[in-house]
Formats: C-alpha cells, sequence, structure tokens
C-alpha cells in the first residue's frame, strides 16, 4: 500500500519501496509538512514552527502557528508565510489576491487522475494517488492537492486541480505544481545550464540564504536551463549521501524556485517550488471552471545522486516514454550534416543504399525537402514536397528508398513559419504576434500561433494530405526558434497571459495527433538540438537529438549533464563530421563517445572510402552487442567532466549483473598521465567475470574494490570494457 489515510489523527503517508512521505493537518485545518526520506518505522514528524518574534500569526492559534516558519505543504498568497509561495489567486470581484485554502477531505485513488491536454505519467498497477481537497471558505474556490506514488522509481508526483465555485472570475496569478519544505538549509544546488551547442552542464553550488532559481521564460523548456535539479547534502556524492531530485512534466517557459531561510541558530528551512510560475502565465477561472496544473515530480535518496538518477531514469522509462516500436533501436544515416538543403531523391536512394550497406538501419531525411525550402529564408509551414527535388512525389520515393533495406525517417518543424511562404502570406495573423509591435525574427523565421486551433488544423490537414499513403516509420520534429512578442489572435484580450501555455497545450494535441495517425512510428524531438529536453516531450518521443554539437569535446559534457534527470535511451548521439572520420583513432573516439545513447551517423559516406564505411559496418554489430545495456541498463557516473578536466567515465549494468559496460573517455591529452580507480560498486561480488574486449578474468570482488585506468598523452583517448559473468 503506498497511500496511507489516518482520518483520526489526520496523517496522510506516501510510501515508496524506499522512502516515505508524511502530511499533517494543524488544528484540522493547514495541511503541513511532516517528513520527507528514508523509510523508516518513526519518522522524526514533530517539528513545526518555532516564534521568533516579529511575525504574523492567527488571532485563534497564537504563536503558536506561525505561517512563515511552518513547513507548509502547499502555500498561498496573503497567508503570512512570506516565502515564495505555489499559488496566488486574484479574486475578480474584490481585486483582493488573498486566500485561505484549509483542509476539508482527504481520498484515496487506485491509479492516477489524468490532467486534460498536458501529458503525464501512465499509471500501473502499482500506482497510488492521495487527493487532499482544501477550500478557500470565502470564494468557496475547491483545490485538490494530487499526489500520486510511483514505489518502484521512488517517485512521487505532485499536481493540482482548482475548481471555481465562487460566482466571481478568478484570476490564477502564480501556479506551482509542486511545494517542498525541507527542514534544513545549506544544500548544494546540483544544475544544467548551457546554451545552443552547450547543453546541460553539470554545476553544484552551495545554495545561499534567499532565493535561487532556474527557469525559461522562452515558451520552450529550453537549452538554457534544464527544468531538472538536485538539492544535495554538502557531502553528498555519487554514490553517498541524501539526494532529492525535481522535474516538471511540461515543455514551455518554467520555474524552479528553491528559498532558504534566513534565520540563523535554529528554524532551518528550504523550500522547494516547481511549476509554471508568474512572469508566462496567467489563467482566467470563470465561475464553474477548472483549472489543472502540470505535473511535478520529487524523488529522494540517501545512496547519492547516482540513485537519485537511476530512481528517474526507472520512472521515465516505466511512466513517460511511449512504448518501443522497434525491437531495436534505429542506427540511423541523416542526411543533415552531410548535405544540409542539398538534397533530392537521387541523392537520398543512394545515401539510402549506403545505409543498408553498412547495416544501417534507416535513412532520415533531414530538412529541404518540402516547399520552397532550399535555404532557411522560405517555405517553413507549406507542407508539400518541393517538385523539383521529388518528381514523382513523395510516396514512389519512399518506396524506393524502403526497396534499398532501410527505414524512413522524415524531417519537420511544425511550429513554425518563415514569412517568405505561401502560408504567411495567406495568413499572417497566425503568428505570435503583439498588436503594435513588430514580430522578431530567429533562423528567418516566426512562431505559429498553435494556440489557435485553426493553426492546428491547418497542421494536421497538411500532413495528413502530404502523407497520404506514405509510409513513414520515424519523425524527426524540430523547433528552431523561441517565442517573443507572445500573443494569440485567437484569445480576447483578458485571457492573453494564458496565450503561451495555450501555445504548448495545441503543440501536445499536434504530437497526440501524429502519433495517433502514426502509432508504429517513432519520433525524434529535437529543438536546435537539445533545446526542449524534457519530460513534455518524451512523453511523445522515444529518443531527443541531445545537441547540435557533436563535436566529441563538447559532447561529452552535454551527455554527462543530461544522464543526471534522464535516462541513456533518450540520448541520440550520432557520430558525425567526414574529416575527423578518416583518422581512425577519432572515428574510434567519436563512436565511443555517442555509445552513451542510441547511435547513429550523420555524415556524407558517400565520401567515405570504404575501409571507413566497413570499420562502420563492424560499429554498428559491436552497438548492437552492447544496445541492451545502454538503453536497459543501470546507470553509474564514475568521472565527472567537469570536476575531472575532461576525463568522463560510466558504466551499464544489467538487472542480473551478468554484463558491465565500462567507458572510460578523455578528450584531452594528459602529459602527467594521471591514475583513476573506478570502482564498479554495482559488480556481483561472488562473481568472476570476463572483459570480452581483452579476454582478462577479474572477479567482482576486484571490479567492486576498483579497477585503475590510466590516462593517456593523447588527446580524444578511449578505454572500454565488456565484463561479461564467466
Ligand atoms: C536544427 C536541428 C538540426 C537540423 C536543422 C535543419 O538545427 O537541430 O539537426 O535538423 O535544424 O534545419
Amino acid at each position: 500500500m503506498s497511500v496511507i489515510i489516518n482520518k483520526k489523527d489526520l496523517r496522510f503517508t506516501l510510501k515508496t519501496d524506499n522512502t516515505m512521505y508524511v502530511i499533517g493537518v494543524r488544528y484540522g485545518k493547514f495541511p503541513v509538512h511532516l517528513y520527507y526520506g528514508k523509510k523508516m518505522k518513526n519518522p522524526p514528524v514533530d517539528y513545526h514552527s518555532v516564534s521568533r518574534g516579529f511575525e504574523a500569526y492567527y488571532e485563534e492559534y497564537g504563536e503558536e502557528f506561525i505561517p512563515d516558519s511552518e513547513t507548509m505543504e502547499f502555500p498561498f498568497f496573503g497567508s503570512g508565510d512570506y516565502r515564495a509561495v505555489a499559488l496566488k489567486l486574484r479574486n475578480g470581484k474584490t481585486g483582493g489576491d488573498t486566500t485561505l485554502f484549509t483542509y476539508k477531505n482527504a481520498k484515496k485513488i487506485k491509479g492516477r487522475v489524468d490532467i486534460p491536454g498536458v501529458p503525464c505519467a501512465d499509471a500501473d498497477e502499482n500506482t497510488e494517488t492521495l487527493e487532499l481537497a482544501l477550500v478557500d471558505e470565502f470564494s468557496n474556490c475547491e483545490l485538490k492537492l494530487y499526489y500520486t506514488v510511483f514505489p518502484e522509481s521512488d517517485v512521487i508526483s505532485r499536481y493540482f486541480v482548482l475548481e471555481n465555485n465562487s460566482d466571481s472570475e478568478m484570476s490564477i496569478e502564480k501556479c506551482m505544481s509542486l511545494s517542498l519544505d525541507i527542514p534544513k538549509a545549506d544544500f548544494d544546488m546540483v544544475s544544467f545550464y548551457g546554451a545552443h551547442c552547450r547543453e546541460r552542464k553539470f554545476q553544484r553550488q552551495a545554495t545561499i540564504r534567499g532565493m535561487q532559481s532556474l527557469y525559461s521564460r522562452r515558451g520552450a523548456s529550453s537549452h538554457q536551463l534544464n527544468p531538472f535539479m538536485m538539492l544535495v547534502d554538502k557531502k553528498t556524492t555519487e554514490e553517498k549521501g541524501e539526494a532529492y531530485g525535481f522535474n516538471f512534466c511540461y515543455s514551455g517557459s518554467f520555474l524552479d524556485e528553491v528559498e532558504v531561510s534566513y534565520y540563523y541558530g535554529g528554524v532551518e528551512r528550504t523550500r522547494v517550488l516547481v511549476g509554471l510560475g508568474q512572469e508566462c502565465f496567467k489563467w482566467l477561472l470563470k465561475p464553474g471552471e477548472k483549472f489543472a496544473s502540470p505535473e511535478a515530480i520529487v524523488s529522494y535518496s540517501d545512496k547519492g545522486m547516482g540513485q537519485v538518477s537511476r530512481n528517474m531514469h526507472r520512472f521515465i522509462r516505466k511512466h513517460i516514454l511511449p512504448k518501443e516500436p522497434y525491437a531495436n533501436r534505429p542506427i540511423v544515416l541523416n542526411s543533415w550534416e552531410a548535405f544540409y538543403f542539398d538534397i533530392d531523391a537521387k541523392l537520398m536512394v543512394a545515401f539510402a543504399k549506403e545505409a543498408a550497406k553498412y547495416d544501417m538501419d534507416m535513412l532520415v531525411m533531414d530538412d529541404g525537402w518540402f516547399g520552397a525550402r532550399i535555404t532557411d529564408n522560405a517555405g517553413l509551414g507549406d507542407w508539400y514536397e518541393n517538385k523539383d527535388r521529388f518528381p514523382e512525389g513523395l510516396k514512389p520515393f519512399v518506396e524506393e528508398v524502403k526497396a534499398q533495406g532501410v527505414k524512413f525517417g522524415i524531417w519537420i518543424e511544425p511550429e513554425m513559419v518563415n514569412p517568405d511562404s505561401y502560408l504567411y502570406r495567406a495568413h499572417p495573423d497566425w503568428i505570435l504576434q503583439t498588436p503594435g509591435y513588430k514580430p522578431l525574427l530567429w533562423r528567418s523565421q516566426y512562431v505559429l500561433d498553435m494556440a489557435n486551433p485553426e493553426v492546428v488544423q491547418y497542421l494536421k490537414d497538411s500532413f495528413a494530405k502530404v502523407f497520404k499513403d506514405v509510409s513513414i516509420d520515424y519523425f524527426k520534429w524540430d523547433m528552431n526558434r523561441h517565442l517573443t512578442t507572445v500573443y494569440s489572435n485567437a484569445l480576447p484580450p483578458e485571457r492573453q497571459g494564458e496565450a503561451s501555455y495555450r501555445h504548448i497545450l495545441g503543440v501536445y494535441e499536434l504530437f497526440r495527433w501524429l502519433r495517433e495517425q502514426y502509432p508504429n512510428a517513432m519520433i525524434e524531438n529535437c529543438s536546435g538540438g537539445g533545446g526542449r529536453y524534457d519530460l513534455g516531450m518524451m512523453k511523445y518521443s522515444t529518443q531527443i537529438w541531445t545537441s547540435d554539437n557533436t563535436d566529441p569535446k563538447y559532447r561529452t559534457y552535454i551527455q554527462h549533464g543530461s544522464t543526471f534527470g534522464y535516462p541513456t535511451a533518450t540520448m541520440s548521439c550520432h557520430v558525425a563530421h567526414v574529416e575527423d572520420c578518416r583518422n581512425p583513432r577519432f572515428l574510434d573516439y567519436r563512436f565511443r563517445v555517442a555509445m552513451n545513447g542510441p547511435i547513429g551517423y550523420e555524415l556524407d559516406v558517400l565520401q567515405l572510402e570504404d575501409s571507413i564505411k566497413n570499420t562502420m559496418k563492424k560499429q554498428v554489430a559491436e552497438f548492437r552487442c552492447y544496445e541492451n545495456l545502454i538503453l536497459r541498463g543501470d546507470f553509474y557516473r564514475l568521472l565527472n567532466p567537469v570536476e575531472n578536466g575532461s576525463r568522463y567515465a560510466y558504466y551499464f549494468v544489467n538487472e542480473d549483473k551478468s554484463q558491465i559496460l565500462l567507458t572510460y573517455l578523455q578528450n584531452e591529452g594528459d602529459p602527467k598521465r594521471t591514475k583513476f580507480k573506478l570502482k564498479v560498486s554495482a559488480a556481483d561480488k561472488n562473481s568472476v567475470y570476463i572483459d570480452r574486449l581483452s579476454d582478462k578474468k577479474i572477479t567482482g570482488a576486484e571490479l567492486r574494490a576498483g579497477i585503475v585506468v590510466e590516462s593517456d598523452t593523447e588527446e580524444q583517448y578511449s578505454k572500454m570494457f565488456w565484463f561479461c559473468k564467466e
């Protein structure tokens, strides 16, 4: 049982395999947070407010209950709790923004409550949900807090539904799905920052007293700051110590807030909030209407950052990602870095032939196949094949590609339009554009207003027409700019605060439609590389193009950072760049760097000598040996490249520990030749393993004690071990 309701004491306990979460209700009214951590018989649940003077209290409860120092389950504005809040509501009639939500009742739900329009985790037979209903007596608005428990991955998710039962319009001014008050300060915050081609670089910093936040105001989860973050104890390492991981199942602008209490020498508090925030989100709730927030998740472990990552990986694989459409993950040959926009049917068929010859599974035809899209200045939005390039049409072309013996994938960028397009000329009002202000350009394109149902319908109709009877196995769905001048011509002025959110709802609607039309196709998500690497996108896409940067010098950092919150199975990694691939050492290195996730190739193989292509063929076969480990194994980080001068090491282990794949990568040469002891703590201590790459024997106990790897003086150097039980 994961949800335990004790109505007598108003005590609610959530249990996962290794953690527990306890909620109480003070004075029968205020839901307070009592414990979250390791599962134990008698968790310490006795902390609550301490009066320090100079603070607000309710007349009835006196200084025993100080909202500003309590551990609140769901803080709201105007309550005497001056920390950041989860909910701010403005009453349309009075103009007031004070609310007082108090406990009404609780119930347990088998499975979960779905969130209309936004992706959320799938429930299974072990999933249970606690519903805590609160009411604001003045307005009669009802707030239902949901806690969905995924026991086997030690994840709890949070979302809420607000129902306006009043006779006034209510405006949601701040919306955070998850709120957690931890009775402690002095954490380190681990987060992932970057830019286009520099996504998700690990950073670890001490939290400061006051507010720190991660956010996007770009209408996409963004390359800049990922919504995934961890809070860890100062002493926490990969393998040891307390760690909390947080994430948000949403792909637009977001806000993660971490606020540490100011008082010292006594009550210590860290408040974590994850949600839509307030700058890019407002919602008007008319009498009788409901609003459901997107879902946020949290996981805890006392076994280090590595375990929180593995919890996230298991959760995403089991409850977020779509079902794998093929027995093996297709190894693709992508046309983009090979030809950019210069593609046509003849070239693509020749390319497909090469892919098949060297045992790759799929040709992915990237940008350049439609409308007037022969550069990035024109054609976006006009979804019909370019007749000069595909004179017979898409159907016979794709049949010819498939006749070469490969699957077929195609690039689309539905959410965008070039001003130089038939679509824009016909519907200039279909873009996000604030009246009176010129829209900004970005890669010569504007953002379509996906909050407008007519736009979404146009896209459905266009794709239905151009792909009619075309056998497509894979879509690469791209999104190559962020939102500006956000305003939807389909919404009335008083609903413009909803435009950014409704835009994403339109995007999700189109994703769902595409999945329904092509239930057996796979979607690879992309946004200028890994600009939408988030749980919302993962609900529809099996993998994500990790970054437009395929240079190992950067890729190792990007991939390392991505593994903290996301399973390696989602991390699409290509071997690219013709010149480097001509050098056998660099080709080998690129391949090993790519094998941190599902691999592909993205270079003009037509230019390459047979010997190089034969090496690629061997690589494809080698990847297949490890595929199960890489896509489904447990992942352990050993060396952090940010802290070890570009040296990155990790291993995968399968469930019965019969196979371990360990990789050491070094981008730069090391004149000192440093020795690293890499402890394979997940090895089976009672077994003997053989490294199939060197045929050397080693015991599980020796692996656990650590193998020594020495760095090399040369740049782009790697070592790999494939330990298999004897
Ligand atoms: C983006 C993607 C690339 C490629 C181009 C095509 O930059 O990240 O992989 O698809 O668009 O225009």
